[in-house]
Order: C-alpha cells, then structure tokens, then sequence
C-alpha cells in the first residue's frame, strides 16, 4: 500500500501540534512539526546572519528524533527554537522564497518515504496538495493565547496574557498575508474549531475522518 499523508493546519497556538502528535502515535504514523522546521532555521539565521539564505542547504541541517527532539546540524536544538526570541523573528524568515522551497522540498522528501502527520500552514495547499485527509484547525484568539499562556508558564518563561495575545495575532497577520503560500484554508479541508473541544474530542474527530476516508479508498 502506498504511504497516506494527513496534512493539519491552521494559526498559531491553535493546538495542531499536541494533536497531530497523539494522532500520528495511534496511527503509528510519522509526526512532522514543519513549524519547527523553520524555527531551527530562524535560530541559524539569527545567529549567523540572513546572507546564508542564499545557500542555506550548504549551510543546515535538520533531523528529528525518536521523542521529535529537533537537531539542528546534528546538536539538539528543540528548547532553543522556542525561545522569545526565535518566536518574533520565525515568522520573517517564513515568509523569505528560499527558505521556503528548501524547506518545502525536504517535507515533500519525507512525505514519500513513511505515513505521516505533518502540521504547519501550507501543508494541505502547497507541501502535500494531494494528502488524503486535510484539516484546518482554529480556534479563538482568547482560547490560543490562554493555551500558549500555559505552555510558556511551564518552560518558565514571565509572560502575560497581553503580550501572547499581541504576538499570535501578530504572527497571524504575517502567515495569512505574506506573497508565497499564505497560511488559508485549502478548498477541500475539513474546519475543525478546538475552541470547545478537549484534545481527546479532537483527536477522535481527526481519526474518524481517516477511518471514513480509509474505508471507502
Ligand atoms: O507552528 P509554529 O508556531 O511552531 O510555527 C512557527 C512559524 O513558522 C509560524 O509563525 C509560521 C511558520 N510556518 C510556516 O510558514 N509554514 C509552515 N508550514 C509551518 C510554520
């Protein structure tokens, strides 16, 4: 059988990762975080300037670890790309064409060689058009700065629930705006709001559509 890709995406914080990550565990599928592909990116950027962009495969190399621990040129770089201040550059790079295709080349790369749960912004659009199931994932603005509140409070970082609000819309403006695959809903994605729903319902929402759409292949 040939491998069978579930594309989930949506804005930031509105709980694609957790989700995709149980989901692909169930489904004994392998768990892309695309986001975090361009933050292991952004954190090289920051620190060695924007002019390897122009040669950036010469100069990165990302992998991911049994536990989706994120290496970054072989050095485990999954606490650093959650940093401040990878977060309010992420989104610049993001949006820069070379970044992109390079990244965007490697997803597709991994898509062939394994079942997968690949999350992002521009997965069901442009990284994996044909992916058998693709979702879109939303939530209110409150919700996702309130959950993003949690997970920044655990890591120890002194934010407020202002600042986080004003970041994610922020961020959002970018993604949805900039020229090269914005983040927008693709045609034939299921919406899927986690405003109201537990990660357990939205799990099982996910799964059910796999199944139905599994069944009648
Ligand atoms: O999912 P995240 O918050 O870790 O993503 C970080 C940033 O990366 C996000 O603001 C936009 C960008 N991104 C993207 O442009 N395309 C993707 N497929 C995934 C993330």
């Amino acid at each position: 059988m040939s491998h069978i890709s579930i594309a989930i995406d949506g804005p930031a914080a509105a709980g694609k990762s957790t989700i995709a990550k149980r989901v692909a565990k169930k489904l004994e599928y392998l768990y892309i975080d695309t986001g975090a592909m361009y933050r292991a990116v952004t954190l090289y950027v920051l620190e060695h300037g924007d002019d390897i962009i122009k040669d950036i495969g010469s100069h990165i190399h990302i992998t991911f670890g049994i536990n989706d621990e994120v290496y970054l040129n072989d050095k485990d770089v999954s606490a650093e790309i959650r940093s401040p201040e990878v977060t309010n550059n992420v989104s610049r790079v993001a949006a820069i064409g070379e970044v992109r295709t390079y990244l965007v080349d490697m997803q597709r790369e991994i898509s062939k060689t394994a079942s997968v749960v690949m999350d992002g912004r521009d997965i069901g659009t442009t990284v994996l058009p044909d992916a058998e199931v693709k979702i879109f994932m939303q939530a209110s603005p409150k919700v996702r700065a309130e959950r993003r509140l949690l997970e920044e409070t655990a890591r120890g970082n002194d934010i407020d629930l202002e600042t986080l609000t004003a970041e994610i819309i922020r961020r959002d403006e970018i993604d949805s705006t900039r020229e090269i695959s914005p983040l927008v809903q693709a045609d034939d994605a299921v919406l899927l709001d986690t405003s109201h729903l537990s990660i357990e319902e939205a799990e099982a929402e996910i799964i059910q559509l796999v199944e139905d759409k599994l069944e009648v292949q």
